[in-house]
């Protein structure tokens, strides 16, 4: 315990730099241009476990977006612990929003902002942290394995495929994800669901080709026209998604899980008019924001392609419109028959003039974790003997498409994370707390000890 705060404490400036080194490098997996850089990155973090003194390391699948997989010294007889993170982050545009560059990492006021400071970097580097500060002599008091990898942020495809594979890979007596946040500052969280997501394009098709508006305007269809008059059956003010079946498999939270959420330290005009940033909140008026946010599904639209939006005028009817959308589930939702619903919905819902197709992009399961095993309480007493406040079991509307798949050998998976609300994931300026990385080192450390019966 002291020996972790003497660690977090006299090796500051040095874990520091090594967190600038990692977050230097522009890992952005969704954009093929920076498959290198993904590369790189996954050679930081391989070569960081050797040098930390794991026997294993190996960059498996490492076509592309290579997976790093490493162990640590073997101690028969002990617990192992899975730890899982990506070392992908969202594109950082637009760039011109950023206060200091986002592959140039700056501290200012106690946050250090850099592009997957918080989304996943600066969380995997801390749990990476712990081990070695649990790892004095070479021997650390658990088993630990790692399996970090480099598609998180463009639906996993090369895990998912590896898992398939060697499903032996997640075997563990507890599987720790620190990929999401605190409730609030100074009140850890402890996920009990995720929500899921199916993510699809919308194409609407009226014409051979784009016409003169003038012209034909008042007899032919718009591709636009018809394409947002889709969208506006879709989902309607009230909230209400209108695709037939979408609802039937939403298990609502029982009433003892809505109770605690009553009793976060919520705020809900805080929430909307700083976190939010909106003048008024949309969505089901019946359930509460939690619940919202937490335990229904969404439709969004991302952005609408086609049509002309360049500078000035041009009369044209559009002759093809793409909507870039996304639904999130939850559970007990399944991605396969929501991508089936949503197309069945689309379809019936278009008009004899256009051609419409649904395609599926990629999807997430939502999930539901089961916290009554040890695990869990350890994790909560490690948040006790740090932060002097155990976790609040809360839910996230994010996904993190291989959760599912992570607990399938019957693991548990500990959803604890050390952001903060306010860290601007995906967004410009996405930031961490020096502090939470250093609390993190602390807390993640302490779990590891008690994992090994400390
Ligand atoms: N770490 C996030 C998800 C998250 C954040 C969960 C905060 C809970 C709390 C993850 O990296 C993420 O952004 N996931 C994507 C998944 C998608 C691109 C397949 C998401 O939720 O949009
Ligand atoms: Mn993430
Ligand atoms: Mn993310």
């Amino acid at each position: 315990m002291n020996d972790l705060h003497a660690f977090a404490q006299q090796q500051r400036e040095r874990i520091l730099n090594e967190l600038f080194a990692l977050l230097k490098i522009p890992s952005i997996s969704t954009d093929p241009t920076h498959d290198p850089d993904c590369r790189r990155a996954a050679n930081w973090v391989a070569d960081h476990l050797k040098a930390l003194g794991c026997p294993r390391v190996e960059l498996l699948a490492s076509e592309s977006h290579p997976v790093v997989w490493a162990e640590g010294p073997n101690l028969p007889g002990k617990p192992t612990v899975l730890v899982y993170g990506h070392y992908d982050v969202q594109p950082a545009d637009p760039l011109e929003l950023w206060d200091s560059p986002p592959f140039e990492p700056t501290v200012r006021d106690g946050n250090l902002y850099a592009r997957g400071a918080t989304d996943d970097k600066g969380q995997v580097f801390a749990v990476i942290k712990a081990f070695e500060a649990v790892s004095g002599g070479g021997r650390p008091p658990v088993n630990l394995r790692f399996l970090i990898e480099g598609q998180e942020e463009s639906g996993s495809k090369v895990l998912f495929d590896l898992l398939e594979r060697e499903p032996e890979r997640v075997e563990a007596d507890a599987v720790l994800v620190s990929d999401t946040g605190y409730f609030a500052p100074g009140w850890p969280a402890l996920e009990v669901g995720l929500r899921g997501l199916c993510a699809a394009e919308i194409t609407v098709r009226v014409l051979k080709g784009d016409l003169h508006s003038g012209l034909y305007g008042g007899a032919a269809p718009n591709a636009h026209e018809t394409l947002v008059q889709l969208l506006a059956r879709l989902k309607t003010p009230d909230g209400k998604i209108h695709i037939p079946g979408l609802y039937d498999a939403v298990r609502r939270p029982s009433a003892a899980e809505r109770a605690g959420w009553k009793k976060l330290p919520f705020n809900q005009r805080a929430f909307q008019r700083d976190e939010v940033g909106a003048k008024a909140l949309t969505g089901l008026r019946q359930y509460s924001t939690l619940e919202r946010i937490w335990a229904l599904p969404t439709f969004e639209i991302h952005g609408i392609v086609g049509g002309f939006t360049g500078e000035g005028t041009k009369t044209v009817i559009p002759a093809v419109a793409t909507a870039k959308v996304t639904l999130r589930l939850v559970p007990n939702q399944e991605t396969k028959a929501v991508a089936r619903q949503l197309t069945a919905a689309v379809k019936k819902l278009a008009p004899k003039w256009a051609d419409v197709s649904v395609k599926i992009m990629h999807g997430a399961d939502p999930v539901l974790v089961d916290t009554s095993t040890t695990p869990f309480k350890l994790i909560d007493q490690a948040f006790r003997d740090v932060e002097r406040r155990g976790v609040v079991p809360t839910r996230s509307g994010g996904s993190i498409p291989v959760v599912p798949a992570l607990g399938k050998r019957g693991a548990p998976v500990v959803l604890a994370g050390i952001g903060l609300p306010d860290d601007r994931l995906h967004a410009p300026n996405e930031k961490i707390g020096v502090e939470q990385v250093f609390k993190g080192i602390r807390v993640f450390g302490r779990f590891f000890q008690l994992m090994g019966g400390a």
